[in-house]
């Protein structure tokens, strides 16, 4: 047990006047300093009030790792084992039972849920955390939830009106908040912080964008730090997990060569304990990050975004922030998601400053310049439903009998474009219909938690009987990556090395058979484990990918029991089979070889794209005419990667919905307003564009 101690927690002070607050009101906002307990303390005040007693008291995170660790902190305070009265549930890992009264989860877990249950029945108190991240999916439910107190004609009947809804923000937008939720009353919990004196480094500017560049001062300012610096722990904010698997690689070297591929734990270099921390860490690794270090040891906590507002370390005096962070945005120029690298804004940056001064004054090092901040940095961070895709939450809302999505209560109404586009690769994926209603496939799709096109291409196997070729790959897809990449240059070849035999020995030059060639070989292999530590894959990546495989199987045998499930029959190779169920998940993603080494995209946006390195087709593109691709890394480049040679003719049918749905039909279709005339002059128009496109090919 550390020495901390929740009795001496700012939120302690509060605890009757809480949960007084709480019972007297539908929706409360809370909202104190990180670290003063909101998230591990305010369920259980409830919890021993007797609220759990009708239902569960849901705690809902937008990241994985918190909801999970702080699941095991809180059970651990309240001496149950974890997943009995305390549990916690993640996409694809439930750790929860009938008796869990306080259920920790991801936001995306709870939207689910609802889905199953628009009344949730189950609970008696859902509390919204760390609703100031503005995630998209606590942004969706804060909308759903808003309506269901306010308008609970449109949801299901039979819900008491007992439900409470307690909204937490660290201290940001609360105002904005209880007027979105009906001028709710605003709890503040008071809370001390010291002083942190803030430097800027000046060791990137303007025009450095390159990770390797970061990484490489944030280990230096650290090991100044580390050696001229009082006591006092360390926190260094860095981007991923392969940025801060290179820091932490380096920060060791500087010692002694210490291979740390297997085994992370209690390296500590010079009285340095180097830790890391990031989302798809395994759990017993995490909770290290939360004890104190042995004497006369610095701890050093490489993290991601994660440790600015989601979770708390106790002793952080330093903080080391590269002004980075990696950010899902929607790219219009190539017309996907895509996972970038980019500054972050200055409140983003005074948040992680402010972790140095919750118990006593820190510092700050920032390794930007002044300049840096004032030229590259905004304001405020853009709240995710503005800059991301919305295609799942869409479909989500859709199945929830939401047909006006464009009216829907948002907090900040994302851009209507964004909700066209939502709702065009809907329609094109065959999830909606041309009235915007959901088909029988959209109501398939949206029980998988995956991305459409993947859950499309699933369905496409599953009813052309050849699952078993897309689980492994579904699977392979939504865990971290699989291929172990070491920081050290030797080591590094080795890795390249093995990892190219494994694409040999798949037989084929398609990414996607490499990884359900990885997934079976591993599995099939004596000693898996050994196998992964042979051929420089990670094992708990593997891991996680047959556990994944396995729910995603069940699933589908549960869909293929309930519904009267579309079977289909083909004639032909494997391999060809193969290929066309990824065709039809991932048709928009389709690109022709053009000039060189390029490929340029068939879905309106014509970008100029390059097959990534890491790809077993990277240097054969002159034999290539048509791909698909799983997803895009924009670096100097614009890359794609997870790549697969297709035929034309496999998606020539599939290509022409891709230009069939202008902006003025979605959005009459985004308001449910179609009428009869409307949807026969489509037709027409279709029809009209079908026979000029045809005629036009035969010219050709
Ligand atoms: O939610 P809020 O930021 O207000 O605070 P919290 O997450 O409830 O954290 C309260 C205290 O619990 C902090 O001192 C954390 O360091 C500690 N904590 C911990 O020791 N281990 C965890 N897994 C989570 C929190
Ligand atoms: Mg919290």
């Amino acid at each position: 047990m550390d020495s901390w101690d929740s009795r001496h927690l700012p939120i302690s002070l509060h605890q009757e006047k809480l949960v007084h607050a709480i019972k007297a009101n539908a929706f409360l906002v809370v909202t104190g300093e990180t670290g003063s307990g909101k998230t591990t303390q305010l369920p259980q005040y409830l919890y021993q009030a007797g609220l759990g007693k009708n239902g569960k008291i849901g705690v809902t995170q937008p990241r994985r790792v918190a909801a999970i660790t702080v699941a095991q902190r809180v059970s651990h305070e309240v001496g149950c084992s974890l997943g009995k009265e305390v549990g916690y549930q993640v996409r694809f890992d439930d750790c929860s039972s009938e008796n869990t009264v306080i259920k920790y989860m991801t936001d995306g877990c709870l939207l689910r849920e609802i889905l199953a249950d628009p009344s949730l029945r189950q609970y008696s108190v859902v509390i919204l955390d760390e609703v100031h991240e503005r995630s998209l999916n606590t942004d969706i439910l804060l909308g759903l939830l808003k309506r269901k107190v306010f308008h609970p004609q449109g949801s299901s009947p039979g819900r008491s009106t007992s439900l409470k809804v307690v909204v937490m923000s660290a201290t940001l937008e609360t105002a904005k908040l209880s007027e979105f939720l009906g001028h709710c009353p605003v709890f503040t919990i008071p809370g001390r912080t010291f002083p942190v004196a803030e430097t800027f480094c000046s060791l990137i500017g303007p025009k450095d964008t390159d990770s390797s560049v970061y990484v490489k001062e944030v280990v230096k300012v650290a090991l100044d730090l580390h050696t001229g610096e009082m006591t006092g722990d360390i926190l260094v904010f860095l981007t991923g997990q392969s940025e801060i698997e290179k820091a932490c690689d380096m920060l060791y070297e500087k010692a002694e060569a210490i291979d740390y591929r297997y085994d992370v734990h209690d390296h500590s270099v010079e009285g340095l304990l180097i830790l890391p921390l990031y989302g798809s860490m395994p759990t017993d690794q995490q909770r290290q990050i939360f004890q104190p270090p042995p004497k006369g040891v610095r701890k050093c906590v490489v993290a991601t975004n994660i440790a600015a507002t989601s979770l708390t370390i106790n002793g952080i005096r330093y903080i080391v922030d590269s002004g980075f962070v990696k950010q899902l945005n929607h790219n219009s120029r190539v017309g996907l998601d895509i996972l970038e690298v980019v500054p972050i804004s200055k409140s983003e940056a005074q948040q992680r400053a402010g972790r140095a001064g919750r118990t006593t004054a820190g510092k700050c090092f920032r390794i930007y310049s002044k300049e840096f901040w004032e030229k590259c940095m905004p304001e405020y961070t853009v709240p995710e439903i503005q800059r991301t895709s919305l295609t799942s939450v869409i479909l989500t809302l859709k199945c929830l009998g939401v047909h006006d999505v464009i009216r829907f209560p948002y907090l900040d109404c994302p851009e209507e474009r964004f909700i066209l586009a939502a709702l065009k690769q809907l329609y094109q994926c065959d999830a909606i219909d041309r009235r915007g209603h959901v088909t029988r496939l959209g109501k398939l799709m949206v029980e998988f938690p995956l991305p459409p096109g993947l859950t499309r291409a699933l369905l496409k196997g599953a009813s052309l009987g050849c699952e078993d070729l897309l689980l492994p790959v579904a699977a392979m897809l939504s865990v971290e990556n699989i291929f172990i990449r070491p920081g050290q240059q030797d080591k590094q070849q080795d890795a390249e090395r093995e990892h190219r035999k494994l694409i040999t020995k798949s037989g084929s030059c398609n990414d996607f058979t490499v990884l359900l060639s990885v997934f079976e070989k591993c599995r099939a292999s004596d000693s898996p484990s050994t196998w992964c530590r042979d051929h420089w894959i990670h094992w708990r990546a593997m891991k996680s990918a047959f556990n994944v495989e396995t729910q995603l199987r069940e699933i589908l045998l549960r869909l293929k029991k309930q519904n009267d499930f579309p079977m289909e029959t083909f004639d032909g190779s494997r391999s060809e089979l193969f290929r066309r169920c990824l065709c039809s998940g991932y048709f928009a993603n389709v690109a022709r070889r053009a000039v060189g080494r390029t490929f340029c995209t068939m879905d309106g946006h014509g970008s100029v794209v390059h097959i990534h390195p890491s790809s077993a087709l990277f240097d054969q593109e002159a034999e290539l005419d048509w791909i698909i691709f799983h997803d895009v890394l924009v670096t100097s480049r614009v890359y794609v990667r997870t790549v697969c040679p297709i035929r034309y003719d496999w998606v020539k049918d599939l290509l022409p919905k891709l230009h069939e749905v202008d902006a003025y039909e979605l959005s009459s279709v985004a308001r449910e307003e179609v009428t009869d005339e409307e949807v026969t002059r489509w037709e027409a128009k279709e029809a009209a564009k079908r026979q000029a496109d045809e005629s036009a090919e035969e010219a050709l």
